[in-house]
Parts: structure tokens; sequence; C-alpha cells
């Protein structure tokens, strides 16, 4: 965990600083139960990205093994359905109070936004917003119609066909309608960035003075890219994961114990646990 003075400096650091950007990967929600995807239990360990991190290779599985497919959707989408913003997101979203604060996420789950945070740039999407082949916005799905429809894939996965099950399931999220292919905007490996979120994004982390990295391995290109970018151009860097860091401060511990002591040292506000 971290010592006194580490803090003291990172509160120092958020205190003086005119534009914040709080950049965050899974680790920020893993205690809100959505998996991460590259520890010890992540979700790449039981899911190789080989086969599922890609359009391609989703399709290759769903004609090989509809039952894996089945598996895997659920556990894409009922983690994020059921999971509600925990003390690191409520942390970010109260330091709007006392700094301007732009989150840039990798995450795809609306934790965020749902804490309260009021400007966060997606830049992998949202699992929550349906487009069109051509990337065209079509409409939002609620969490409650998430969660509907994560017992309903809960079910499919024991199905005799499951594949069939689950395509019916997420036939809101993903399939064919009368308008052609829609599906969830989110990034796959291969794919371009969400848009216009990664170029505000790019812009932002140019403009800001500090950024705070929480959650993130950093091993994903180009989003791990941002913080270079911000220290290229003079920005500090805080970094809040409990297995590594680096930049000019570096928090070791999970995000919802540092985030609120931090928001606490930096403005005296207090965050209810
Ligand atoms: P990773 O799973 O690669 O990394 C998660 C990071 O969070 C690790 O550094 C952990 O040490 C840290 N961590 C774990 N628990 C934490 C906690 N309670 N508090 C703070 N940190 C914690 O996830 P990402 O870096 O987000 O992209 O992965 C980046 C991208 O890889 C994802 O957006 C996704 C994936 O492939 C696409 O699918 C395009």
């Amino acid at each position: 965990m971290y010592d006194p003075s580490t803090m003291a400096q990172a509160a120092r650091l958020l205190r003086t600083a005119r534009e914040v950007v709080v950049f965050t990967g899974a680790g920020v929600s893993a205690e809100s139960g959505i998996p991460t995807f590259r520890d010890d239990q992540g979700f790449w360990r039981e899911f190789p990205p080989e086969q599922f991190a890609s359009w391609r290779g989703l399709v290759q599985t769903a004609l090989w093994r509809p039952r894996r497919l089945a598996e895997f959707v659920y556990a894409v989408v009922g983690p994020i359905a059921a999971a509600q913003p925990n003390a690191a997101h409520r942390a970010i979203a109260a330091m709007e109070q006392d700094v301007a604060v732009t989150v840039v996420t990798q995450n795809i789950d609306g934790l965020h936004q749902q804490a309260g945070s009021t400007i966060v740039r997606e830049i992998h999407g949202s699992l929550f917003e349906v487009v069109s082949q051509q990337g065209k916005f079509l409409h939002l799905l609620s969490r409650r119609e998430l969660l509907h429809m994560a017992k309903k894939l809960n079910r499919a996965r024991e199905a005799w066909f499951p594949l069939a099950h689950t395509l019916a399931t997420v036939r809101p999220l993903l399939g064919v309608g009368r308008r052609g292919i829609h599906r969830p905007k989110i990034v796959l490996f291969g794919d371009a960035m969400a848009e216009p979120a990664w170029s505000l994004a790019q812009e932002e982390c140019r403009q800001c003075d500090l950024m705070i990295q929480v959650g993130c391995s950093g091993v994903v290109w180009p989003a791990a890219g941002l913080p270079l970018e911000a220290q290229a151009q003079g920005a500090k860097l805080i970094t809040i994961d409990p297995h590594e860091g680096g930049g000019d401060v570096w928090l070791p511990g999970p995000a919802g114990v540092i985030l609120p002591a931090l928001v606490e040292s930096a403005f005296g506000r207090r965050m209810e646990g």
C-alpha cells in the first residue's frame, strides 16, 4: 500500500492542477465485480483473445463451438449488467466539484456516467450503444434491459441449441433487423477506435496538466500511448494500480481505496464508503 508522503505528493499535484484527465482501464471496475482482462482471474485467461477478441474470431467460434460462444457472451454481458459504480467511480465524479475533469476510459460498462462524471470519452465504445453496420447511432439500451438479457443468456448456455438461443436473446443488441445489421458500438481487436471519443480524448490528453491513470495494464495500443502524449506535453502523471505503476507518483493499491483517500487528501472532501 502507499505511504503517507507519496499520498501527500499526489494530493499536491491534484490540488494545483488546472485540467485533469482521469484515464481508466478494467482495474477501476474490478471492485464492481467486472473481471479485468489480464490478471490471474482475467477474462482473456478463460476466453483467449485469438478466439474471442475479434469479429472474425467470434464468427469462427460461433460456427465451431457455439456453446463456448454462448458462455462468452454471458461472461461479457452478465457482470456489466449487474454492476454498480464503486467508491473509485464516485471519487472520480466528486473531483469535478474542485477541478476540471475529463474521464477517458477503455471500459464499455457505463459506470463513470452512472457515478455522475459529466465528460466521459469511451474510446473502446459502449456495450449500451447500438449502431448500424456503418457505425450510425441507432439506440441506447438501459442497464435494466441488459440485466434482463443476461438472465436469459444464462439459460441459453444450457439450451440444446445454444447459438440459436443466444442470438435470439441478444437481438436488441446484435442482429439483423429491417434496417440491416445492428451491433453494440464496441471496439474489438483490429477495429478503429470509437469516434468522436478517440479524437476528443487525444486532444484533451495533450492539453491536460495532470493525468491520473487508474487500473490500466498499458499494453493495448493506441490507448497505451495517451499517458505518453500527455507527459510529452508537460503533464504530470499519477498511476493507481495494486501491481504496477510509473509516472511521477505511483499509489499502489485498489482504486476503491486509493481514489477516495486522494480526493480527501487533496480537497478535504470526505467520501462515504
Ligand atoms: P487489463 O486487464 O490489461 O489491466 C488491468 C489493470 O488493472 C492491471 O494493471 C491490474 O493490476 C489493475 N487492477 C486490478 N485490480 C485493480 C483494482 N482494484 N484497482 C486498480 N487497479 C486494479 O485491463 P486494461 O488495461 O483495461 O480492449 O485492458 C485494456 C484493453 O485490453 C481493454 O480495453 C480491452 C482489452 O483487450 C479491447 O478489447 C479492444
